[in-house]
């Protein structure tokens, strides 16, 4: 049977304060409970999961934005991921190229994606080339981005994550600066067949690959119909309850 489309919020930072978090929340849910073909992740800043938990209803699913590489321990400032399993999180994004540029390692991107998924959350794992070059050296940076990162993954485990492709030339744009369905089916084959090779699995055991980068409503239908993903991860257009509904419409077809 073929996996449910998945799309999923990342709200970043945004937005600004706490009454309008929780007014986008409870937008979104109303959203997301008119498309039900797709699975509707909200993922709020980490301060809002515990309270967010206890209004999920059924209708959309929880994500953090990051999750410790640690299991527990003194380090101050992280939280675990039984912490968020245990509040009612289930997904959470690992390697968002924002964090890997405060200097989030390879290392622990793997480490991260290892205690997800040892405590039954679903990683979100980001991977994407800063630009493209025409030589298609790019290729190999994401060739050598994605195994680095899933080197603490065991073969059973492949089909428990998401795979999101996230170019960060992409990244904060519009509609018109985001990849081109072609290119992202190419891409999007590119990443199956290393994985394929490297696992060698069967194709039903790969993750679900989904794509990040400028999605807004202007692109969602031909990146969804064309561009051979299974969801998209919205960044900017997630905080315009309107825009995010546009987004759901088109990946429920
Ligand atoms: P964007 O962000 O949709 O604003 O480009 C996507 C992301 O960073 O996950």
């Amino acid at each position: 049977m073929a996996r449910k489309l998945i799309v999923i919020a990342n709200w970043k930072m945004g937005p600004s304060g706490y009454k309008k978090a929780r007014e986008l929340f409870i937008s979104e849910k109303a959203k997301a409970k008119k498309y039900r073909k797709v699975k509707t992740v909200l993922c709020p800043q980490s301060v809002l999961l515990s309270e967010f938990s206890k209004m999920q209803n059924g209708s959309v699913s929880l994500g953090a934005q990051d999750v410790s590489f640690a299991e527990g321990g003194s380090f101050t400032g992280e939280f675990s991921a039984s912490l968020l399993r245990d509040i009612g999180v289930s997904f959470v994004i690992v390697g968002h190229s924002e964090r890997r540029a405060l200097g989030e390692t390879d290392d622990a991107v793997s480490r991260k994606l290892g205690l997800a998924v040892k405590n039954g959350l679903t990683p979100i794992l980001c991977v994407g080339e800063r630009e493209r070059d025409i030589h298609g050296e790019y290729l190999s940076i994401l060739r050598q981005q994605l195994f680095l990162s899933l080197s603490g993954i065991q073969r059973k485990d492949l089909s428990k994550i998401i795979v999101a492709y996230e170019p960060i030339w992409a990244i904060g744009k519009t509609a018109d600066d985001a990849v081109t369905p072609d290119k992202l089916h190419q891409t999007s084959l590119f990443i199956k067949k290393m994985l394929l090779e490297r696992y060698g699995v069967s194709p039903s055991s790969l993750p679900a690959i989904i794509y990040g980068g400028s999605v807004e409503p202007d692109n969602a239908e031909e990146l969804i119909s064309d561009g051979n993903v299974e969801g998209f991860l919205v960044g900017h257009a997630s905080l315009d309850a309107g825009d995010f509904g546009e987004i759901l419409k088109s990946v429920n077809g």
